[in-house]
């Protein structure tokens, strides 16, 4: 089935396909005039990703960082798939309790929160916050006395694309337990401990070691008299297609075996990336292009191209998630097409606005399209349309497959659905003629 180009709803697909076909019926072949970026996005590949990581890690419940990409229909997605979620702010706890969300399956995992939030989180019956210092535990107790409180310990991987430890968490050997005391003197509930090794973690071995030192600190908060339920693993799981949970997921596991073998501790995940890195691509076009002339012999040794995305838009996450991106050609080059050395520049009128620098390139021309594949993670919630440059559309599709699975559960309106369109609309013409 021939994918139609209504931006504000969710094709069904037929039998099987892929984002390269929905790719090529957008772009008709890379022969249509696109002028605008756009996303294509395949709700089946966040249900993929739920069935793997319930496989993986039957015993961690995700609470999806929605911080990582707040999109409708990922949100939708994930309510119908039942995960849980992780909200940083009052909009966010806004955002997921009116998609029909328990407040019970929120946790509120920003451990400095603003005072008018933590209001509104209490109102709403969002109880369990994280917290990793004293004035924190001051704050809510003066608003949300019953609040149910998890303490944030740092515990970073040595290698992660994004390390948060610098602002994030309470040092576990000096800190946690001095935190554990005042939160008694004032008569707080602690029922858990969390850490968040770094986003985009690649030193798998330190969730073990994180897991480790928790079971350390509930024996600690259990002393104090706490009944502690909670373990929380936070984020930093890989997403992209080329990469796998099974390692992580395995140290994970041995970590909760070793330390964790009684079931009584509820252990939950507050992943992000994972769940949506690979199921967005990014079609940008190429606008422009300048040849870079060797001055002795007078040949092309760079070539620089314009594209409509850059890192104002969807390329923040070059800066700001520090993600390496790889672009790929729509219209295939010949194998033994000349490669010469490439840079690739966003809109605006910012030099700072570089995608990739001096990559060997076949030479493309105006007009062709530019892909970049998981792009599905911090890149659309950060996005701004600085110098007037409209932020991508987003194309969602669905195979008719996983549809009829969630169709009942995805907290969306049949309109917002085009099914079977090309037949409805010759039967229509039938009807009518
Ligand atoms: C508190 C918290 N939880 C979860 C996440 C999501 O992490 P990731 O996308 O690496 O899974 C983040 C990301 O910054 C975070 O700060």
């Amino acid at each position: 089935m021939k994918f139609i180009n209504q931006e504000d709803r969710i094709q069904v697909i037929d039998g099987e396909t892929n984002d390269m076909n929905i790719i090529n019926d957008i772009t008709g072949f890379g022969t249509t005039n696109q002028d605008e970026p756009f996303y294509v996005f395949n709700i089946g590949d966040i249900v993929k990703k739920h069935q793997i990581w319930i496989e993986k890690l039957p015993r961690v419940i995700p609470h999806y960082a929605v911080k990582c990409n707040d999109n409708e229909v990922v949100l939708a997605t994930l309510v119908a798939l039942g995960t849980s979620f992780d909200c940083a702010s009052k909009a966010e706890i806004n955002k997921i309790l009116n998609l029909g969300v328990h407040p019970e399956r929120i946790i509120f995992a920003n451990p400095t929160k603003q005072k008018s939030h933590i209001r509104f989180a209490a109102m709403m019956g969002v109880k369990t916050m994280t917290f990793d210092c004293d004035i924190e535990l001051h704050k809510i107790k003066a608003i949300c006395p019953d609040a149910n409180l998890v303490l944030r310990i740092r515990c970073e991987a040595e290698d992660a694309q994004c390390p948060l430890g610098k602002k994030f968490g309470c040092d576990p050997s000096t800190e946690a337990v001095k935190l554990l005391k005042i939160a008694r003197n004032l008569n707080l509930n602690v029922i858990g401990i969390s850490f968040h090794v770094g986003s985009g973690c690649r030193d798998y071995p330190i969730y073990y070691k994180a897991i480790g030192i928790c079971k350390n600190l509930f024996e600690e908060a259990e002393a104090l008299g706490f009944n502690m339920t909670l373990l929380d693993i936070g984020g930093g799981f890989p997403g992209d297609n080329d990469k796998n949970i099974d390692e992580v997921a395995m140290i994970v596991n041995q970590g909760l075996d070793t330390y964790f073998a009684e079931k009584n501790v509820r252990v939950i995940a507050e992943p992000g990336r994972f769940y949506v890195s690979s199921a967005f691509t990014l079609v940008t076009n190429i606008h422009s292009k300048k040849n870079i002339y060797d001055e002795t012999t007078d040949d092309v040794n760079n070539v620089m191209y314009y594209i409509n995305d850059g890192v104002y838009g969807s390329f923040n996450c070059l800066l700001y998630d520090h993600q390496l991106v790889k672009p790929i050609l729509l219209q295939k080059p010949d194998d033994d097409a000349k490669k010469i050395p490439s840079t690739i520049w966003g809109p605006t009128c910012d030099a700072l606005d570089q995608i990739v620098v001096d990559i060997p390139m076949p030479d493309v021309n105006i007009g062709d399209f530019i892909i970049f594949e998981n792009m599905g993670a911090y890149t659309i919630p950060v996005a701004s349309p600085f110098n007037g440059f409209p932020l991508p559309k987003v194309f969602c599709f669905i195979s008719r497959d996983v549809w009829l699975m969630i169709r009942s559960l995805i907290p969306l309106d049949a309109d917002d659905f085009i099914e079977d369109f090309l037949n409805k609309t010759i039967e229509h013409a039938i009807v009518s003629a």
